[in-house]
C-alpha cells in the first residue's frame, strides 16, 4: 500500500513583543523550543514544514524548516491569515500576549521620555487568533492549541479551553512546571455529546513529546479518513 501524502505543518512558537513605544515592548518569558522541536520532528518525518517564529533566541535545526519571523500579535494575526489556508495542520504554540498597549500618542510620536512624570499604561485585550483561525477551519484541517492552566484546575480549564477555541486537540500543561526541562502535558479531545477525553501523559522531553503528538495528529487524521486512506490506488 502507498504511504499516504505527508501533511503540510503550520507551527507558531515562541512569544510576541506588544510595543508600548518605538523602543519598549511588553513580553513574556517563552523560549520557543517546544514549538521549534515539533517543527523539527515533522522535518524529519518528511512533512513540509512552516514555522512562525517569534522573538526568541531558540530556531529549529532542521534546514527544511521555512522560517517566518513575527513581533506582535497583529503580525501573528496577519501572517496567520495568508498561511493558515495553505495547510494540512495548525499546530499553535506561541505564547500570544493576552493584552497589549493600547494605541496611544506616545507610539505615534516615539519614545516617551523621563519627562513624561508617572505614566499610566492602558492594555487592550488583544483578539484570540487560534479562536479566530479556526473559525474558518475545513473540515480536513487539523488545529491544536495549547493552553497552561494551574494543576489543580487544569482538566477543567482545558476543557473549557478545548470548547472556546474550538480546535481538535488540546496540549493543556501545569502553570507549575513553567520553565521545566520536562513537558508534563495532557492531551483533550472534543468529544461529540460527552465531556472531552484526557490522555495525561508521564513526563517526557520537550523532543519525545514532539514525536508523540505528532503520532496523535497522524491518528486524527486517519481516522477522519479512513476510506480515504484505505481505498486508494497502490
Ligand atoms: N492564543 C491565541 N491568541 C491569543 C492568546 C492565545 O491564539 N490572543 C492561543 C495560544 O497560542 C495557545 C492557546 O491560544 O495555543 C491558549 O493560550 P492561552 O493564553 O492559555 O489562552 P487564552 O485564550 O489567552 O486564555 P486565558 O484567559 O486563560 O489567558
Amino acid at each position: 500500500m502507498r504511504r499516504p501524502t505527508p501533511p503540510s505543518l503550520l507551527v507558531t512558537a515562541g512569544p510576541t513583543h506588544e510595543p508600548i513605544d518605538a523602543v519598549r515592548y511588553i513580553a513574556n518569558r517563552s523560549s520557543g523550543r517546544m514549538g521549534c522541536a515539533i517543527a523539527d520532528a515533522a522535518a524529519a518525518r518528511g512533512w513540509p514544514v512552516h514555522l512562525l517564529l517569534g522573538p526568541a533566541a531558540t530556531a529549529p535545526s532542521s534546514p527544511a524548516v521555512r522560517v517566518e519571523r513575527f513581533s506582535s500579535t497583529q503580525d501573528l494575526a496577519d501572517l496567520l491569515d495568508a498561511r493558515a489556508p495553505l495547510h494540512d495542520v495548525l499546530v499553535m504554540a506561541a505564547a500570544v500576549a493576552d493584552y497589549r498597549p493600547a494605541p496611544s500618542a506616545a507610539q505615534r510620536l516615539g519614545k516617551i521620555g523621563r519627562g513624561e512624570g508617572t505614566l499610566h499604561l492602558a492594555l487592550e485585550p488583544t483578539p484570540d487568533l487560534l479562536a479566530g483561525a479556526s473559525a474558518h477551519k475545513r473540515p480536513d484541517q487539523v488545529f491544536v492549541g495549547f493552553a497552561l492552566e494551574p494543576r489543580d484546575r487544569l482538566d477543567e480549564a482545558a476543557a473549557a479551553k478545548l470548547e472556546r477555541k474550538r480546535v481538535d486537540l488540546l496540549v493543556a500543561n501545569p502553570l507549575e512546571t513553567m520553565d521545566a526541562a520536562d513537558v508534563e502535558a495532557t492531551l483533550l479531545r472534543p468529544s461529540p455529546g460527552a465531556r472531552p477525553t484526557a490522555d495525561r501523559l508521564d513526563p517526557m522531553s520537550k523532543e519525545a513529546f514532539a514525536e508523540r503528538l505528532l503520532d496523535v495528529i497522524e491518528a486524527i487524521r486517519r481516522d477522519r479518513a479512513p476510506a480515504a486512506a484505505n481505498n486508494r490506488l497502490p
